[in-house]
């Protein structure tokens, strides 16, 4: 397993929009596998394949307290949402930036598992956040897109700060 490198903002990388997956071969639990690796490495709890750069409709996650839950799904679908919720929600795209975003509380998600079979998952909370989250990279979509433009212009304005502070640190 590997730990890849992780597209940050404003990667134009990050807009692009991720093919479904037809072939469930090796090369394909290898890449999941080094994305969990990579969230797990960067403690984020959620990943899109979009930001490893690899446009293909593969997300992980785990919300675990303890870190030993991983999800790993393919072409996943939110079919049936209900409800709504603000969470605050934060990228490993965006490091160190957070935001509240509302989305359903509740969604039905279908996906494929990595030997390619169908699963259906009833998601709540904050879970359900996670992955319409990792769905949205999918579809070349960030978390700041649901801002307002003031509210999003001061993150960036927050994420530039920090960079800058870093890089002089
Ligand atoms: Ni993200």
């Amino acid at each position: 397993m590997s730990v890849l490198s992780i597209l940050e903002f404003p990667d134009p990388r990050l807009r692009l929009h991720a093919a479904p997956v037809q072939v469930f071969d090796a090369q394909l639990k290898k890449l999941g596998a080094d994305m969990l690796e990579t969230m797990y490495a960067a403690n984020g709890v959620g990943l899109a394949a979009i930001q490893v750069n690899v446009q293909q409709r593969v997300l992980v996650a785990d919300m675990s307290e303890e870190r030993n839950q991983p999800l790993v799904l393919v072409n996943a679908e939110v079919v049936e949402r209900h409800g709504s919720q603000v969470y605050q929600e934060g990228c490993l795209s965006f490091p160190g930036i957070y935001a509240n975003v509302t989305r359903a509380l509740g969604v039905t998600v279908t996906a494929l598992d990595l030997d390619g079979k169908a699963l259906r998952l009833e998601l709540e909370g904050p879970l359900a956040v996670c992955i319409q989250h990792e769905i949205d990279h999918l579809d070349g979509k960030m978390f700041v897109d649901y801002l307002s433009p003031l509210k999003r212009a001061m993150l960036l304005k927050r994420l530039d700060k920090q960079r800058r502070q870093a890089a002089s640190a």
